[in-house]
């Protein structure tokens, strides 16, 4: 996901743009640019690759000025190279921009009817040639910029800067978040919160559909339909957009370690001595079916979730990937509950979901990191995970805080529906509660694994087996490791071995089993022998009373015993460490890993 940063300020703002750009590394990115004002005159910086090289080129050629933009790219159209670095200029013009210009083509033919010939591959540089357009034709910028916005199609923000205009910004939003930050005297334009921290607290998102014109004396916002329109100035916890590693190697090695310490925050949060702490209007009594979207990690919590509440709570699920369910038209019962998962409340696709299910069901409910994004903000009740920021593209701690907010709500259906007595939520509330200890005790095992690791680091292809809530958690340890690793892995309910995928396994195969001693570990553990009856190396992550089955396997971890049906939370941590440790064996970018964006905010 790009990030943008404009600064209308009292001094030299290139230092600033670059450091506000830092903040939002963490969306991964591949070249990155600013421009600014001086004395009238527009000028631009760009550099290919990390933000270091932007640095190193203003020390050579520096750019000076007390208004500008900034930009970090990650590519949709066009490659990563120095010309689609943003921001975009045409004449007078300059645009940053995060999202898709959908109608791009179109557009570009429009132009070139015009005698304007693109020099880029890309689709933003057609806003600057559009804005120029109406320039030449004898607007204002104002005007140019909102004439350019009705003819977009997509999702976008975007952020103008115009030559000869030392104190004016023109932001807008439709699709891709963008906010307003408030200074004395000075005033910014951000993708987030966290783009923002370093300059102010006093933050105004612009609603869907805003535009904005900005000068150092404040913002004009003005709706999708060009009415003037008040949003809400709220001041952010600075804290919580606090980005450091605190001594770890890696973000995703401290959230990773985190998880004990925010999974007990999110507990204190949603568990009281009386027990279920959720909102008075949840309730599951009456509902015939829920239906579950996410992308990616969050689905993978979607999938798993889907055991609890029918397990749980006897109440139908439907889950599925974002960017299949909306196109699937399904039909949706007014008496269900939609619930949209997401660490930063921003993916496109899950966003969109949630916009085919608003009006269709009785509540939509969003469950997030992230509780002033896009998502948080449109459905019917938000409820935070309190992961704290995760800066690490390959999710880890929010997963965690995901599961443990869906186990809690899975608790609460079984409970509105009758379906558990007032002993077996005890227990299962016991167990909750238990988490946070015995998911300190299995980060004891990350030495173990980073031996184990450097094994892995040599196979060209991994397997990860599960049984019921434990295939989800397969499919995720997959992608955790594929995503930081680039090794092909792939997640496997384990039953389903013999239909076919048992013809990948040889000696060069390691096949790891996610197996807790429940009620399905027997099969489990027949599978598993299926696999070493045909040479191929099983690592075996179970417990104390599992160990007694691990004969015959290459390798085992012993976790600490967890009740059903909460043992994907605690195995969750076995497989992050499993890809974490082997993509330090590789040598690969643990925190942005290549062609990966901690948000998706496009299709
Ligand atoms: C997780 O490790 C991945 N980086 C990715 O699959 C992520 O979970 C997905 O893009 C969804 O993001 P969200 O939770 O912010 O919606």
């Amino acid at each position: 996901m790009c990030g943008i940063i404009g600064v209308l300020g009292f001094h030299e703002v290139a230092p600033l743009l670059v450091e506000s750009l830092k903040r939002l590394e963490y969306r991964g990115y591949d070249s990155a640019g600013i421009a600014t004002v001086n004395e009238g005159r527009l000028d631009r910086r760009r550099a290919v690759g990390k933000l270091v090289n932007l640095s190193d080129l203003l020390v050579h050629e520096p750019l000076a000025g007390k208004a500008g933009i900034g930009h970090t790219r990650w590519a949709t159209h066009g490659a990563a190279n120095l010309g689609n670095a943003h921001p975009h200029r045409s004449g007078p013009v300059a645009v940053v921009h995060n999202g898709i210009i959908e109608n791009f083509r179109e557009l570009r033919a429009e132009l070139a009817e015009a005698g304007i010939t693109p020099e880029t591959q890309t689709d933003t540089e057609t806003v600057a040639l559009l804005t120029r357009m109406f320039i030449d034709r004898g607007l204002a910028p104002r005007e140019a910029a909102v004439a350019t916005l009705k003819k977009l199609e997509g999702a976008f923000a975007l952020l103008w800067l115009f030559e000869g205009e030392n104190d004016l910004l023109i932001a807008a939003r439709k699709g891709s978040p963008l906010a307003i930050g408030h200074g004395a005297g000075e005033m910014f334009v951000g993708s987030d919160a966290i783009a923002l921290s370093p300059v102010t607290d006093r933050i105004t998102y612009l609603a869907e559909g805003d535009y904005a014109f900005v000068t150092r004396a404040g913002a004009e916002i003005f709706d999708a339909e060009g009415r003037r329109a008040n949003r809400e100035e709220t001041r952010i916890d600075l804290s919580s957009t606090r980005v450091e590693k605190a001594g770890y190697k890696h973000f995703m090695a401290k959230e990773i370690a985190e998880q004990p310490v925010v999974l007990g925050d999110a507990l204190r949060h949603y568990l009281t001595p009386e027990g279920v702490n959720l909102p008075a209007e949840l309730d599951f009594s009456g509902l015939e079916r829920l239906t579950l979207v996410a992308c990616g990690t969050a689905f993978y919590a979607c999938s798993v979730a889907k055991y609890w509440f029918e397990q749980l709570a006897g109440l139908p699920c439907e889950i599925d990937v974002a960017s299949e369910f909306r196109y699937r038209e399904p039909p949706l019962p007014a008496k269900s509950y939609a619930i949209f998962v997401s660490q930063s409340g921003e993916t496109a696709d899950t966003l969109a979901a949630l916009r085919y299910c608003t009006e269709k069901v009785q509540k939509t409910i969003a469950v997030v990191n992230v509780p002033s994004s896009s998502i948080a903000r449109e459905c019917d009740l938000a409820l935070p995970i309190l992961a704290g920021v995760e800066v690490g593209v390959a999710s880890t701690k929010a997963f965690t805080c995901q599961l443990l907010v869906l186990a809690v709500m899975a608790l609460k259906a079984g409970i509105d529906r009758g379906h558990l007595s007032a002993d077996q939520v005890q227990g299962h509330l016991d167990t909750l509660r238990a988490l946070p200890g015995l998911m300190n005790a299995a980060l004891t095992t990350s030495n173990d694994i980073a031996k184990l690791a450097e094994r892995l680091a040599e196979a060209q292809d991994i397997l990860f087996l599960g049984r019921g809530p434990m295939f989800p958690l397969a499919l995720e340890g997959a992608l955790k490791l594929k995503e930081i690793s680039y090794i092909h892995a792939e997640g496997y309910a384990s039953g389903e071995l013999k239909h076919g995928p048992i013809a990948l396994i040889d000696r060069l195969v390691p096949v790891i089993v996610l197996a807790p001693h429940d009620r399905l570990f027997d099969k489990t553990v027949s599978n598993m022998q299926e696999v070493m009856a045909r040479h191929g190396k099983v690592l075996l992550i179970t417990d104390s009373k599992g160990i007694a089955a691990a004969e015959g396997t290459w390798a085992q971890l012993r976790l600490p015993e967890v009740a059903e049906p909460f043992a994907p939370i605690l195995y969750a941590l076995p497989a992050q460490l499993l890809a974490y440790h082997t993509a330090i064996a590789k040598g690969t970018d643990v925190d942005q890993p290549r062609n990966l964006a901690k948000s998706v905010t496009v299709e």
